[in-house]
């Protein structure tokens, strides 16, 4: 039996197929729930505090929405000049403080391995909610389940992801979750945003077919699922790299023209102008339905960390 109470949600790689399943039919269920217009109770008593040092509007009110949709309560920091951090307060001592108000933390911070620091202060389940240029988990269990409800599976698909794969947690998180899945990558960006190496040995070492290319175009014909992403400018120390980056790749309705039939476009969103508004009306383009499978994916993920699944 597969259980995830009072574990910390890290990174993507952590997960078993096993778990990744528990956690697709747990937010089918909530899901289910949700469209009958059933009140959840799961999480009563319980108190969710939702950390955010970084910009974020889909994560934390989704996290939020879900703890309110399973009749928890939710605190928050979501001005990171309004915390005690700004006084110079470590992460630590943070996360022992918080500990004393919650039962759960979620927590979005701009340095690497911060959610794994936070993990080892505390007892309490760290829901990592992007670590900087790191690992983003909780985004690519929603991706992967929306693949799930738009194609009815993942196993034989061939997937893209498009832009700024050097900086994107998403991405990072994503290609790392699908080698659990029966999947072709095709990574497509400028040279200078790559895939880290790690990543694409990893990717290679677990026998899953992987291709780097300059080319959308070409990534268009062949794949089921387009994954579009931000250039991440937060991440750029040189701002003039950015401005020559920032349009490197731009979807618009008639280059899907010549995509794959049935071709399905993801984005974790915020979008500047990567994917065209036009393309908006298109069948395929998931990336809204996207941002709302975030709530019973987030709804699974808080009830099976508390052990109130
Ligand atoms: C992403 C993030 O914060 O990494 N957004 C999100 O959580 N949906 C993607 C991005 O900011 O580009």
């Amino acid at each position: 039996m597969v259980d995830l109470k009072g574990k910390d949600i890290l990174r993507a790689d952590q997960f078993s197929r096993d778990e990744v399943t528990l956690i697709m039919e747990t937010a089918r269920r909530f899901e289910k729930a949700l469209k009958e217009g059933r009140r959840l109770d799961n999480m009563q008593g319980l108190i969710l505090a939702t950390l955010f040092f970084e910009p974020s509007t889909r994560t934390r009110l989704s996290f939020e929405t879900a703890m309110l949709r399973l009749g928890g309560q939710v605190i928050t920091v979501a001005e990171p000049k309004s915390s005690s951090a700004a006084k110079g307060e470590s992460l630590h001592d943070t996360i022992k403080t918080v500990e004393g108000y919650a039962d759960v933390i979620v927590l979005r911070h701009p340095k690497i391995g911060a959610a794994e620091e936070a993990a080892a202060a505390t007892e309490r389940p760290i829901i990592n909610a992007g670590d900087g240029a790191g690992q983003h988990p909780t985004q690519s269990l929603l991706d992967v389940y929306t693949i799930l409800k738009e194609k009815g599976t993942i196993d034989g698909l061939t997937i893209a992801l498009v832009g700024d794969l050097k900086y994107g947690r998403t991405v990072h998180s994503l290609a790392e979750l699908l080698t659990l899945y029966d999947v072709r990558l095709v990574l497509v960006s400028p040279e200078a945003l790559r895939m880290p190496g790690e990543i694409v040995a990893k990717l290679k070492e677990k026998g899953i077919p992987v291709e780097e290319t300059e080319d959308l175009e070409a990534a268009l014909r062949k794949s089921d699922v387009l994954y579009m992403t931000r250039i991440q400018k937060e991440r750029f120390d040189d701002l003039a790299e950015y401005e020559r980056l920032k349009g490197s790749y731009v979807l618009t309705r008639s280059m899907l023209d010549g995509a794959k039939e049935g071709i399905t476009i993801m984005h974790p969103l915020p979008r500047v102008d990567e994917i065209a508004t036009d393309v908006d009306t298109y069948q395929g383009a998931a990336y809204f339905r996207q941002a709302a499978n975030g709530v019973p994916v987030r709804m699974a993920i808080l009830a099976l960390v508390t052990g109130r699944a």
